[in-house]
């Protein structure tokens, strides 16, 4: 839990999802583990759940869980941001993936030849090197009623680099 500079207690989490991943205990129970005893609008003012998964559908899976219990869901991990930001049904803010802060003249943050050789040759020459050209940042910005701690607004932020820019001027 974190205080911020008016006295609102924010509560993080970050979980790793199972498919695609290093084995790992089932994310699904440990946030219901994590979240005993936290109710939101009165323990935490707000939530912040990370979910770094590979899938999109065990992302947008954990976001209907954990629908109503916690102010915003963001997935990561995939590096590729994606347009389906939205307020649940039950009041969660969520975006499957909310992408990278790097350069997308790349493979997922990586300078492109040696992914490249390794999908075309299957073999590889050297190690991964990350990508130095413009950065984009990308992010979400949420706005949550204080009272209850669910998400009011959300809007991608997408500023600099190749992406093309979002702000919530935009949406
Ligand atoms: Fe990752």
């Amino acid at each position: 839990m974190y205080q911020d500079r008016e006295g609102r207690n924010v509560l993080i989490i970050n979980i790793q999802g199972q498919h695609g991943m290093a084995a790992i205990d089932d994310p699904f129970a440990e946030i219901d583990r994590q979240l005993e005893g936290v109710k939101l609008g009165r323990e935490a003012d707000a939530v912040i759940v990370d979910f770094h998964a590979e899938a999109t559908s065990e992302k947008n899976g954990m976001g209907h869980h954990l629908d109503g219990r916690v102010s915003l869901v963001v997935g990561t991990h995939t590096h590729i941001p994606t347009a389906d930001d939205q307020i649940l049904s039950g009041g969660t803010a969520y975006i499957t993936d909310l992408g990278m802060c790097g350069d997308y003249d790349s493979v997922i943050g990586m300078e492109k030849s040696e992914p490249l050789r390794r999908f075309v040759t299957k073999l590889s020459e050297g190690r991964f090197n990350p990508a130095a050209g413009p950065a984009t940042v990308c992010g979400v910005i949420v706005e949550t009623d204080p009272a209850s701690g669910l998400a009011v607004s959300v809007h991608p932020l997408r500023v600099g680099g190749r992406l093309r820019e979002q702000t919530p001027a935009d949406t």
